[in-house]
This record gives structure tokens, C-alpha cells and sequence, in this order.
């Protein structure tokens, strides 16, 4: 396995979690590389749901071992939360996570700005309100406080109060709130210091020696290419970049160490929040897919949008990517539909275009094709030879489009509801 990316190859919540949960079975150890708490990874195991925001999914394997690479902005009282709930349901968490002591702190006034931007703003993005885009502009503005930053104590006070220094002047002038003090902010730091301390390592030395040892590596990447701050739906995303880059940066693993390159990919297609969405069916084939596929989200609970797959969407995810392997989720949700529509290409005012542009993305109008449904139930399929021809065909028509392998479908939300093609 070497190292190995799972990249989800559209807006996100293409079943990641799943399919991590699949990959981990053969990982030594799993790494989230981007993102924060805005994530929300649903594992269902023998029945019972999980949901994680900030440790990787993988940590519900006993034997490995979780890193929250550099390029995550980790929420000290999100990551505290979720620890505790594992370690009631008897996981011991702590021996098994480490933290990159070069990964940033997303604060109560990152959140608090967060809101207060949204709020304010005309044109929403309808961010998840975790504090996401202020956390990552704060590292870009070199006020960050990192995870390394909090054990010498003059250097942690000194890094507050440049922090709210820049900060408390924006809440009261812009948006008139009263700003955070010095008192909250050093002791909510002090119990994460106090809580998880310990868990702060230098992670690109850490995951260099034991890939260099042979060790099996998952890099577990959240959201999705077109969230993608650099090659997604500019400005409606997040500000990380969930594409390969960002496994490179946000572990520090260097790009030779990459095996494979898997894609996660839902047989349709969804988004939550605001931007554009070509494929997007507002109609009552849009609701249907939401109802069967329970596309609502697992942070905030907003109803996705739903639509059909995208030929232009994955090739642009697959050229920047290196996507080695597709693994096709939620086949069973297109049951039943007596035609499925796939877009394969696209127009802009009248003129063709080949590829997914990086702007006027609002402005596109998909060319559809039809294929053929099926009515039967495929949850209990363990075999592609079980499926029905049609969604067979449907398959073979995604790969050979795309011209990557297909080599896992899923087809429900339980671990088992999962099979290879050999
Ligand atoms: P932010 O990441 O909270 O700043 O939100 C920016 C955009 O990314 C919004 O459209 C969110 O709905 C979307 N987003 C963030 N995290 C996820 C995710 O895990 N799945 C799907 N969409 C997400």
C-alpha cells in the first residue's frame, strides 16, 4: 500500500469516511491533511453511526495510529469533545493520535468571525460557521497561533496578544461585537496544552521515518477537489486545498512517497452551501435523490443539493489530481430512477467548451446524456457480476469515459455494503 491519498474528487461528502474506513484496514497509519471541524466523516459500523469532525475516521481501527498533519486547523474544544466521547465508549484515544506541533489553533473568535462575515456579507458562501476561512487567513497573515507555539509561556502570551491585538479592533469597529480576552484565550489554550500536550509531535519527521520503515500510510483528505481554494468554485469554497497539493503541504510527506492517488466519487453528485452547481436538479429527480440518499449534511444538517454526475467536473478532479482508482459510492441511491442523466460536456453562452472552466462556472449548461435505470435493490450486492446489467453498464460507461479504473462501488451505508472489482 505504501501511501496512499483518498481525495474526494467533487463538493465533498462523497462517502470518504466510508472509504477510509474501507482503506484502513490496511493502514498503519491514517493522516488528515486540511480542513478542520467544517468536516464531518459519518462511519456506520455493525449499525451504529459515528460522526467525526477533527480525528481521522481511522482511529475506530484498534492498532493504528491518527495524525492531524500541519495543514489542519485544529478547534482545541472540538478536538477535546471528541476525544472524551471516544474514550467514554472505551477507546483510548490518546495513546493512539498524534498532533502536528506546526498546525494552527482555530479559536472561539475565529468562529465568532466566522459568523459575524457570513452574516454580513451579501453574497453568501454559506460556510459551516466553524471558523475555517479566518483560522487559514490568519496563518496566511502570519498571526496564527500553532499547536508548538503554546508550550513557552512568554512566546504563547506574546502570540495572543498580537492575535487580539489585530482581531478585537475588527469585532468592534466591523461588526460591532464586544472582542475576546486575553484571560479566555490563555486558558482555553492551558486545558489543550494540559488535555493534549502530549500529543504534539513533529509530524513530516514522524511519517518520514516509518514510511521510510516500510509503514502503510492513508492520507485522509476532507471536502472535496472543487472546494478546492485554488481549483474549485472560487469564492463559494473552503480555504484549504483538499486536492493532492494539500496532502503534500499539510503532511509534509514529500510527493515521491505517493503510491496511489484514490478518488472518491458518488455515482450523482451534491454540494452544500451556496456556488455554482451545473449538474443541479432543482426538479422532483433532485428531491428524490436527497430523500433515498439522506443528503443532508453531517455538520450542520442543511439539506444538499442534488444533481446528476459530471464527465467535466471528474476529469478536471483526475487531471490535477493523478487520481489512480475510483471508488464509486452510492450506487444503490440511483435505484429505481427509470433513466439516469449524466452531463458530458458543457456549454458557455452558446459556445462549447472542453473542460471546467475556472470561471463563469455559474454561467455553464450541461449537454446530458440518458441511460437506462434499474429498479432492483442492490444493498445486498457483494459482487459487481450481482448488480443488474444497467447499473453495470453504468459503471463501465463512468470508466471508460474517464479512463481510470473503477475498483471499489458502494452500495449502502454499513461497512459490508462494500465489494472490490478484481
Ligand atoms: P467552510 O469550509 O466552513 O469555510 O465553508 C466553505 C464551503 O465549503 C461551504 O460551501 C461549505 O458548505 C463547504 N464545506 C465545508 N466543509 C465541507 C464538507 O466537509 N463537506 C461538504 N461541504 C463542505
Amino acid at each position: 500500500m505504501g501511501c496512499t491519498v483518498i481525495i474526494g474528487t467533487q463538493w465533498g461528502d462523497e462517502g470518504k469516511a466510508k472509504m477510509i474506513d474501507f482503506y484502513s484496514q490496511k493502514a498503519d497509519i491514517i493522516v488528515r491533511y486540511q480542513g478542520g471541524a467544517n468536516a464531518g466523516h459519518t462511519v456506520v459500523v455493525n449499525g451504529k453511526k459515528h460522526v467525526f469532525h477533527l480525528i481521522p475516521s481511522g482511529i475506530l481501527h484498534e492498532g493504528t495510529v491518527c495524525v492531524i498533519g500541519n495543514g489542519v486547523v485544529v478547534d482545541p474544544v472540538q478536538l477535546i469533545e471528541e476525544c472524551q466521547l471516544l474514550e467514554n465508549e472505551g477507546i483510548d484515544v490518546r495513546k493512539r493520535l498524534y498532533i502536528s506541533d506546526a498546525a494552527h489553533l482555530l479559536l472561539p473568535f475565529h468562529k465568532e468571525l466566522d459568523g459575524a462575515m457570513e452574516e454580513a456579507r451579501s453574497n453568501k458562501i454559506g460556510t459551516t460557521k466553524r471558523g475555517i476561512g479566518p483560522c487559514y487567513a490568519d496563518k496566511c497573515l502570519r498571526v496564527g497561533i500553532r499547536v508548538g507555539d503554546i508550550f513557552d509561556e512568554v512566546y504563547c502570551k506574546e502570540r495572543i496578544t498580537t492575535a487580539l491585538a489585530i482581531k478585537n479592533p475588527q469585532f468592534e469597529r466591523c461588526y460591532n461585537r464586544e472582542g475576546f480576552t486575553f484571560a479566555e484565550t490563555y486558558d482555553l489554550l492551558m486545558t489543550f496544552k494540559d488535555y493534549a500536550g502530549a500529543l504534539a509531535i513533529n509530524t513530516p519527521y514522524y511519517l518520514y521515518n516509518e514510511a521510510k520503515k516500510g509503514k502503510n500510510i492513508l492520507l485522509e483528505g476532507a471536502q472535496g477537489n472543487a472546494l478546492d481554494i485554488d481549483h474549485g468554485t472560487y469564492p463559494f469554497v473552503t480555504s484549504s486545498n483538499p486536492s493532492i497539493g494539500g496532502a503534500i503541504v499539510g503532511s509534509g510527506l514529500n510527493p515521491f512517497m505517493i503510491q496511489d492517488v484514490v478518488g472518491i466519487t458518488k455515482a450523482y453528485v451534491t454540494r452544500v452551501g451556496e456556488g455554482p452547481f451545473p449538474t443541479e436538479d432543482k426538479g422532483s429527480d433532485g428531491e428524490l435523490l436527497r430523500q433515498r440518499g439522506g443528503e443532508f449534511g453531517a455538520t450542520t444538517g442543511r439539506p444538499r443539493r442534488c444533481g446528476w454526475f459530471d464527465i467535466e467536473l471528474l476529469k478536471h478532479t483526475i487531471r490535477i489530481n493523478g487520481i489512480t482508482t475510483i471508488a464509486l459510492t452510492k450506487l444503490d441511491v440511483l435505484s429505481g430512477f427509470e433513466t439516469i442523466k449524466v452531463a458530458v460536456g458543457y456549454s458557455i453562452n452558446g459556445k462549447k467548451i472542453d473542460h471546467f472552466p475556472s470561471a463563469m462556472q455559474d454561467k455553464i449548461v450541461p449537454v446530458y446524456e440518458e441511460h437506462p435505470g434499474w429498479h432492483e435493490d442492490i444493498t445486498g450486492c457483494t459482487s459487481f457480476k450481482a448488480l443488474p446489467v444497467n447499473a453495470q453498464n453504468y459503471v463501465h460507461y463512468i470508466q471508460d469515459t474517464l479512463q481510470v479504473p473503477i475498483s471499489i462501488i458502494s452500495v449502502g451505508p454499513d461497512r459490508v455494503n462494500t465489494f472490490e472489482i478484481k
